[in-house]
């Protein structure tokens, strides 16, 4: 069976946009560990919701489709993250999904790592 595979854009704070392929299932934490993505200090409690330096801004609409709503966790971690929005999410709490094909997202400037 081939693996399903969909677009997804990191646009970074300077404007850098990095452009990857997503599988199906994977978290935005999976791409960026598994296409090895240079993207400084994301993800550093491995998706175990203790950090919150996975931290991603969607647009309005993205968010709004999002299959999955935030969990209690992912919210009282995402009140730790630097530069909250109203449409930011934990990049390890979203998984990607046929209809989020061409996902873009905004990773923050500024990584604050809940654990130091
Ligand atoms: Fe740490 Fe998502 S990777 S909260």
């Amino acid at each position: 069976l081939k693996e399903e595979k969909v677009k997804l854009t990191f646009v970074l704070y300077d404007g850098k946009r990095i452009e990857t392929e997503a599988k199906v299932g994977d978290t935005l934490l999976d791409v960026v560990v598994n296409n090895n993505l240079n993207i400084e200090g994301y993800g550093a409690c491995e998706g175990t919701l203790t950090c919150s330096t996975c931290h991603v801004i969607l647009k309005q609409e993205d968010f709004d489709r999002l299959p999955e709503e935030a969990s209690d966790e992912e919210r009282d971690m995402l009140d730790l993250a630097y530069g909250l929005t109203d449409t930011s999410r934990l990049g390890c709490q979203i998984t990607m999904t046929k209809d989020l094909d061409g996902l873009e997202v905004q990773v923050p400037e500024t990584i604050n790592d809940a654990r130091s």
